[in-house]
């Protein structure tokens, strides 16, 4: 603002100062009449060298110092810290001090700073959310940083904004900014890990993600002995999750089933396989289900 307050003043005295040369000399038919002609004039070359150079400085002292502050790379009390690591076609998101990790839905605390690290684990994306902030890309063997902070509790939508392949368009997140008390109750439920299915039908479940199902080979849980694959999203909490499929589908049992089932009907190309009644009957997935379902912390 400090700038673009310089810049109206300049290109105010500017338009003025041209504006009274055009009146005040212009021709009045006297066309013979030449105005007093000067050459160099060292007080006013002073003047404007001098003035431009003041400015410049001024100017200088907040963009250098502000600069500097975004890419400071230290976590304080106001500062956390999200690494963001983009995956055709998903987002996962790690909170390193805290050992926690999601994906598709990122949980921030207003009034904070969040500060991302962008990673990207095949191609290039392009990490945005609107209402946030501007896009920066997420590039392999490379870390962009960007900063946010969301003043209000909302849902805010992202979207991939670098074309990755087939279901780029089907690449988005939401931002979930809740209170810094309630922050910091997800993080410590996330840190508490995923309970022990107790209901029948959620056991059952778990030996399907862990047999039959194969989930576990590319699918993580937190605290689990089996399932800590890393190609696929960690989904210890996805029973909770507002969207399945990177924020394509309402999370219900019905999307799952189809999601798990013919993911590519979903998102062209999804990594995922399908798994069809041969894997697993209709009895199984229903339990499979019911166990995703208890993740829900
Ligand atoms: Cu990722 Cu487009």
């Amino acid at each position: 603002m400090l700038t673009l307050w310089f810049a109206v003043a300049i290109g105010a005295v500017v338009t003025v100062a041209l504006l009274y040369v055009v009146f005040r000399f212009r021709a009045k038919g006297d066309e013979k009449h030449v105005p007093e002609q000067i050459q160099g004039n060292h007080t006013l070359e002073v003047i404007w060298t001098v003035i431009p150079i003041l400015i410049l400085a001024i100017v200088a002292v907040p963009t250098v110092k502000t600069a500097f502050s975004t890419q400071a790379p230290e976590a304080g009390d106001n500062v956390i810290v999200v690494k963001a690591v983009g995956h055709q076609w998903w987002f996962e998101f790690q909170y390193p001090g805290d050992k926690v990790t999601t994906a598709n839905e990122m949980y921030i605390p207003t009034g904070k700073q969040v500060r991302l690290y962008l990673h990207s684990n095949d191609v290039i994306h392009s990490f945005w959310v609107p209402r946030l902030a501007g896009k920066v890309d997420m590039i392999p063997g490379r870390e962009n940083v960007m900063l946010l902070e969301a003043s209000e509790e909302g849902v805010f939508f992202g979207q991939c904004a670098e074309f990755c392949g087939s279901s780029h368009a089907r690449m988005r997140f939401r931002v979930v900014a809740v209170s810094p008390e309630k922050y910091d109750e997800w993080i410590k439920t996330r840190q508490a890990g995923v309970a022990e299915p107790t209901d029948a039908k959620a056991v059952a479940g778990k030996a399907v993600f862990e047999g039959k199902a194969n989930c576990w080979a590319c699918h993580s849980i937190d605290g689990s002995q089996k399932a800590k694959g890393t190609a696929g999203p960690n989904l210890s909490n996805i029973g909770a999750r507002t969207t399945i499929a990177a924020g394509v589908l309402e999370n219900t049992d019905e999307h799952l089933r189809q999601w798990i089932r013919n993911p590519q009907a979903i998102k062209p190309d999804a990594k995922m396989p399908p798994h069809g009644t041969g894997q697993i009957s209709d009895e199984e997935m229903d339990a499979l289900i019911a166990y995703l379902r208890s993740l829900n912390k």
